[in-house]
């Protein structure tokens, strides 16, 4: 069984304290939990549960499962992710961050795109709750590009909306953010060794892109700076999940070895 995660500053400083390297990769790795049943969900976590202990629970799973999955989830001594990207009038997401910070996650995302006041008054909805999870805001989707950006009205490179909204998030009290593998060097630089980056579109050598645009492998989302790795279908969809997220804690392992060498 594993342990279950506390997002901590030795966490956050993990490099410094010279942790196993395969325990660190353990403690970084967030398994997507994308599928449409609860049953599906846990099938998954049965195979997965010996070598990763963290897991995201999205929109897919979360509407067809309900709340119930993340109390499954945690009472089998998981940290769960939660990963609904709240986006709505400052009042209606301080009210689903409070609402949501009584489930026992370990995390839960906001975007960032809803502007400064509704991420301070999220971040403000956390005041008090004990042992409160992080919120992490999310920047710019993995799965936006240059074509897809400008669709929508925003004619900055993916890396300037991302810094834009990280500076949003800092000024609004924000801690944690996600982006793609192609701004975390941007994002550590900017907002130094203490702010949790959590960094989904990672795909090993060789593995399916699917619709991800802003991609990079396991080891150099690691080499620019990332704390979590999200991965979903490279381990979901992959013949023998368990061997596949064996291989990627593998890359994870020599990684971080190399990094604190
Ligand atoms: O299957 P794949 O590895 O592409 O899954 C990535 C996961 O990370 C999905 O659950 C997706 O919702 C999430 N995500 C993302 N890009 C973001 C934020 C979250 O891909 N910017």
């Amino acid at each position: 069984m594993p342990i279950p995660e506390q997002l901590d500053s030795s966490l956050r400083q993990s490099r410094q304290i010279a942790l196993d390297p395969r325990d660190d990769a353990r403690k970084r790795l967030i398994v997507a939990l994308d599928v449409p049943t609860a049953s599906a969900a846990i099938d998954l976590v049965d195979r997965l549960e010996n070598s990763c202990r963290w897991f995201k629970v999205g929109l897919e799973l979360f509407v067809a499962a309900g709340p119930t999955i993340l109390e499954k989830l945690t009472a089998r001594g998981n940290s769960i992710f939660l990963d609904l990207k709240f986006h709505d009038i400052p009042n209606t997401v301080a009210g689903a961050v409070r609402s949501a910070s009584g489930w026992g996650v370990r995390m839960m995302t906001v975007h960032a795109l809803g502007g400064p006041a509704m991420l301070s008054a999220a971040k403000a909805a956390l005041d008090g709750v004990p042992d409160p999870p992080e919120l992490l805001a999310v920047t710019v989707l993995t799965s936006m590009d240059g074509a897809q950006l400008s669709a929508v009205g925003l004619d900055d490179s993916a890396a300037k909306q991302v810094e834009r909204l990280a500076r949003v998030g800092l000024g609004a009290g924000i801690r944690g953010f996600v982006c793609s593998p192609r701004e975390v060097g941007l994002l550590r630089a900017l907002a130094g060794p203490e702010i949790v980056l959590v960094i989904p579109g990672i795909r090993p050598a060789g593995a399916g892109v699917g619709d991800q645009k802003r991609i990079a492998t396991p080891a150099d989302a690691l080499r620019q700076g990332a704390n979590y790795l999200v991965v979903g279908r490279p381990i979901t969809q992959a013949p023998n999940p368990a061997e596949a997220a064996e291989s990627i804690l593998a890359e994870m392992t020599a990684t971080l070895r190399e990094l604190t060498a």
